[in-house]
């Protein structure tokens, strides 16, 4: 559904993470090309806010990354984290609009899975308490699995994010069908439970629209596929694109 006034999707955010801007400016050096630059025209073209992960390693998004971004920036911020105490002071000076808590490894190319949030709940209340009083949106990025969002509810966290990477990267058709309904039941369940429920990892132009087509998700949040689309057609079209599919996949049959 497109809303008349904003133009955008109703009911269905898009979050736009540059961390592969700053991938590609650390493979030289210097300042080029910036992340916050990116954030600002991700924003014109229409974001509704912007995700950025400072790693423990800094491989990508730098704490002046950060810094800038609160500065400059007129949409959400969306910070991921690890649970690490150098992360939480990070996001307590900071204090950006939401933080979404992240597992971490080092040797990992990227966030291979989601959160174990239902056996480490004693050890990430005291995160999701800071930062709650913070003021931050806390959310959890996990796996589509009903133990997982129990654990969530039950830590009072108001969000979680669901990881797409298993259905992106299964081949298309049964084995693809079948991450889909582990994604779809998730966020149905994530709903009747009370918590708003986000999805992301891996979503390209071929993806999203049946992740996009689940209504009880409010917010999708893509960042490769973007960058690396943006070589070809440009970084604000390539937004536009993907919220134009988000938007097809949410008009009723
Ligand atoms: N959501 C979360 C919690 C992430 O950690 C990431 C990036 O790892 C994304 C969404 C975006 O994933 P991608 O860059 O594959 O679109």
């Amino acid at each position: 559904m497109i809303d008349v006034q904003s133009g955008q999707t109703q009911c269905l955010r898009l979050g736009v993470n540059v961390d592969h801007v700053a991938t590609v400016r650390n493979a030289r050096g210097g300042i080029h090309p910036d992340p916050v630059r990116a954030a600002l025209l991700a924003a014109q073209a229409g974001a509704d806010g912007i995700t950025a992960h400072l790693r423990e390693d800094r491989r990508h998004i730098s704490d002046a990354d950060i810094a800038k971004l609160m500065a400059d920036l007129h949409i959400p911020l969306n910070l991921e984290m690890a649970a690490t105490e150098e992360m939480l002071t990070i996001a307590l000076r900071h204090r950006p609009h939401a933080v979404c808590i992240v597992p971490e490894k080092r040797q990992e190319r990227t966030t291979e899975g989601g959160l174990n949030v239902a056996d480490s709940q004693i050890y990430l209340s005291p995160f999701v308490r800071k930062l709650t009083e913070s003021g931050a949106r806390v959310s959890m990025f996990i796996e589509p699995d009903e133990r997982q969002l129990d654990a969530v509810k039950n830590l009072d966290v108001p969000v979680v994010e669901l990881h797409t990477g298993a259905y992106c990267d299964a081949p298309a058709g049964i084995l693809r069908e079948q991450q889909l309904e582990r994604i779809q039941h998730a966020a149905d369940y994530a709903d009747k439970i009370g918590l708003e429920c986000h999805a992301g990892h891996g979503l390209g132009y071929d993806t999203v629209g049946p992740i996009a087509a689940i209504t009880t998700l409010t917010e999708l949040n893509i960042g490769h596929f973007l960058i690396g689309e943006a070589i070809f057609i440009g970084f604000q079209e390539a937004i536009r694109r993907m919220r134009k599919e988000m938007e097809i996949a949410r008009i009723p049959a």
